[in-house]
């Protein structure tokens, strides 16, 4: 079942709407067109625990700093000094943290109005939206079409495609952002939460979230987390990079990435202990950003009046690696011209007992 609403307007007066995505067993998606965002899901056996951070109206999405449940791009994370290089062209793109580009620069793709261009109800409901990013959008090359579509399938599991398509070589890397608060949103932080990472190897960083160009075992180091580990513990690892971030904000390496894209990994399991509810995450890409929230601020008034804080929420993004058009050892997220852009990241909700 697919429920259209209006939820707001653009500054412009320009409508933004909500598409309310229900599967047969009764859980439901909430996508807005005004960044891609996913704003609320609910679960079939408790419609009153939404797993998701959010806003109640289009003012306050428009205004949040945190990108919260955004479609991230042109480029999700950093880029180092806005600058890299495609063929010997040098571009210098938008920079708005620390002289580096965040998630696509001072206007990326989170507040925009996105158009729908498709919905499916068939087997189980399903939407697309597509943007246009014209070629010179915050510095970058190329004019970019882009098509994102959400399905919630019968085991609850909701699949993100990303489909694109540019005229020129750019380079290209969605997400996306949604804090996940697997006791519901309204619950305060996720501390006792376990996360348990499919990955050998994470990409070491500066102190301004650069990574260093290396790929590093994890072994031994605070970044191991393929034992299912409670963020609070991980948070309060004596590690000066975890330190630096107030939490986790890394980049870990999926394990059994190839380079074709044409393959789902399992990359994180997140448990919520006293619900037994479990958070299952796939993905095509080469990397995952756990963020835990760090930088929420502390007086964000989410939906219902419910106060979020750091801590409240934590992102599963996969990505290519930040600053990846710097790093020509790291996969590339170069993007040819002309050339299909294929992606896909999944996020299930499962029963401890079911697993
Ligand atoms: C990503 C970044 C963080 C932060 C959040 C949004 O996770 O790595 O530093 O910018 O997005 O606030």
């Amino acid at each position: 079942m697919i429920d259209k609403s209006q939820f707001g307007q653009m500054p412009d007066g320009q409508i933004i709407d909500s598409y309310i995505l229900t599967n047969n067993n009764g859980m439901s998606v909430e996508i807005l067109t005004l960044g891609a965002i996913i704003r609320s899901w609910r679960l079939a056996t408790d419609p009153s625990v939404d797993i998701v951070l959010g806003f109640d109206n289009a003012t306050d999405y428009l205004s949040d700093q945190s990108y919260l449940g955004r479609t991230v791009g042109r480029y999700a994370n950093r880029i180092k000094d806005g600058e890299f290089k495609i063929a010997d062209k040098s571009y210098s793109v938008s920079t708005n943290l620390q002289g580096n580009c965040l998630h696509g620069g001072v206007e990326g793709f989170h507040n925009r109005l996105w158009s729908v261009v498709n919905t499916e109800d068939d087997l189980y409901p399903s939407i697309t939206l597509n943007l246009t990013s014209e070629d010179g959008d915050q510095g970058f090359p190329g004019t970019l079409n882009l098509d994102v579509t959400f399905s919630l399938d019968q085991e609850d599991r909701l699949t993100i495609e990303y489909h694109a398509l540019s005229n020129q070589d750019t380079v290209f890397n969605p997400t996306q952002h949604s804090y996940f608060n697997l006791a519901g949103h309204n619950s305060g932080t996720i501390f006792d939460q376990q996360i348990q990472l499919s990955a050998n190897n994470y990409t070491p960083a500066d102190e301004n979230a650069i990574p260093t160009g290396e790929i590093k075992p994890v072994n031994e180091t605070a970044f191991d987390l393929r034992q299912p580990t409670s963020f609070g513990q991980a948070i309060n690892r004596q590690d000066q990079a975890i330190k630096a971030a107030n939490g986790l904000d890394h980049n870990w390496c999926v394990e059994g990435f190839s380079a074709a894209q044409d393959k789902l990994q399992w990359v994180a399991d997140v448990i919520e202990p006293k619900s037994g509810r479990i958070l299952i995450t796939h993905t095509t890409m080469p990397g995952v950003q756990i963020y835990t929230g760090n930088f929420i601020g502390e007086a964000t008034l989410g939906k219902n009046n419910i106060k979020y804080a750091p801590y409240h929420g934590f992102c599963i993004e996969s990505q290519f690696y930040p600053n990846s058009p710097n790093q020509a050892e790291f996969p590339s997220a170069t993007l040819p011209a002309n050339t299909p852009f294929v992606s896909k990241t999944s996020y299930q909700i499962k029963q401890k007992s079911q697993q």
